[in-house]
């Protein structure tokens, strides 16, 4: 069955546009996600960035202490965020990219280039008892350097693919690439997952993709969530995941 993890950045961005710099403040993003995991979600997935532009170190440990299913604590290599990480114990880090020169070309995680730091902040999560996943472009290069740094998963990043989906020939091209990343990666012995501008409208078109085994969605789901609710909004995405055949 392919999971579901919501992306509650959002929420906390909302906030943010309202309330930086206090302590208190609506929507709260921790509410939000204990309403995802009663509607029927897998995980919750947190960024802690590095400018605290949306998720604030309070809403991580309130997350860690209050969450039933799994946290997805999404960082990026810095060692002060490392270290957080390495207290909060989250089920599975997924490392991103933020500052530029982490960046390939296609927005995700150049691991080839940050081979090295890479692999030596995975052994550390491994330590520390921590999955690890890494946040990469559907490029061979980038899926073969993610398993030499003896990461369990890989998120393929399907922000291209959902940049092109109105346009016939650049989603077939993007498809193809995240199809033939999938396949690579599951050789590889790699579990794949997926996520970024995935919504209701292009989800199915992705499930040519072989393997996923779990989906990190965020914007669309809380943009639903405006008008129907964040349960019905969730509960709407999960049904549509049911028809995935893997
Ligand atoms: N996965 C990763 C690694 C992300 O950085 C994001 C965006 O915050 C998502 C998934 C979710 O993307 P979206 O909010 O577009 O669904």
């Amino acid at each position: 069955m392919l999971k579901l993890g919501v992306n509650i950045d959002h929420v906390a961005t909302i906030r943010e546009a309202r309330y930086r710099g206090l302590l208190h403040g609506e929507p709260d993003p921790v509410a939000a996600a204990l309403v995802c995991e009663r509607a029927g979600c897998h995980g919750i997935t947190a960024h802690l960035r590095e400018d605290r532009r949306h998720i604030q170190d309070r809403d991580i440990w309130e997350l860690r202490k209050r969450i039933k299913t799994r946290l997805n604590f999404e960082m990026a290599n810095s060692p002060e965020i490392v270290e957080i990480a390495l207290k909060l114990k989250p089920e599975i880090v997924c490392l991103v990219p933020e500052r530029r020169q982490e960046v390939t070309t296609e927005g995700g995680l150049d691991v080839d280039t940050n081979l090295s730091a890479l692999t030596e902040t995975r052994k550390k999560l491994t330590d520390a008892g921590i999955e690890v996943s890494l946040f990469i472009a559907p490029d061979p290069r980038q899926v073969e350097a993610s398993a030499r740094t003896g990461s369990q998963f890989i998120e393929l990043h399907t922000g291209a693919f959902a940049e092109h989906f109105h346009d016939k020939k650049g989603q077939e091209i993007e498809l193809d690439r995240l199809i033939s990343a999938a396949k690579q990666a599951h050789e590889l012995g790699l579990q794949v997952n997926a996520g970024h501008g995935l919504n209701y409208e292009n989800l199915k078109t992705l499930y040519r993709v072989p393997h996923l085994v779990e989906l990190n969605i965020g914007h669309s789901i809380v943009s639903r969530s405006v008008f129907v609710g964040l349960d019905k909004a969730v509960g709407e995405m999960l049904e549509l995941m049911s028809d995935y055949l893997g």
